[in-house]
């Protein structure tokens, strides 16, 4: 098993990584560190900083680590932002969650967890 957890320097993407790492499985994160921070994600596992809207950096993420399993955390998680900023807020749970999707489908990742947002 090989998972991607987008999301995965933030608050619970950075526990699910814990969690999966102790347990063995190789795991990898993708997140722009909007909100996230680097040292949340142990050192040893594969990160990449690289956002959901960015097509060509999430194709380099899934030729180079081949996740069989993603845990999608990321996301534009403020209610307050999404109410200031909703075009941001499309931008990055919408469309990079669509982008997200389509590359899963593409690469034949097996399973998708997906946390969801109230931000959305
Ligand atoms: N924390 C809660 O109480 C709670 C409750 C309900 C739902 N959720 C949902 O769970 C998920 C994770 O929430 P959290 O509390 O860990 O939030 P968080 O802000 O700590 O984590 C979100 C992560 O996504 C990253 N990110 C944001 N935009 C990105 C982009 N465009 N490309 C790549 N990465 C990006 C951030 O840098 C951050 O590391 C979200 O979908 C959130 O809405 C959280």
């Amino acid at each position: 098993m090989r998972v991607l957890v987008t999301g995965g320097a933030g608050f619970i993407g950075s526990h699910i990584v814990e969690s999966l790492w102790k347990e063995g499985v190789e795991v990898a994160v993708l997140d722009n560190l909007a909100t996230g921070k680097r040292e949340n994600v142990p050192k040893g596992i594969y990160f990449y900083k690289v956002d959901l809207r960015d097509k060509e950096g999430l194709e380099r993420v899934f030729r180079e680590f081949r996740p069989t399993h993603v845990s999608h955390q990321a996301a534009q998680a403020s209610v307050k932002v999404s109410v200031e900023n909703p075009v941001l807020d499309f931008e990055v749970n919408l469309l990079g969650g669509l982008n997200l999707l389509e590359a899963c489908r593409k690469w034949g990742v097996e399973k998708l967890v997906f946390a969801s947002t109230g931000g959305a």
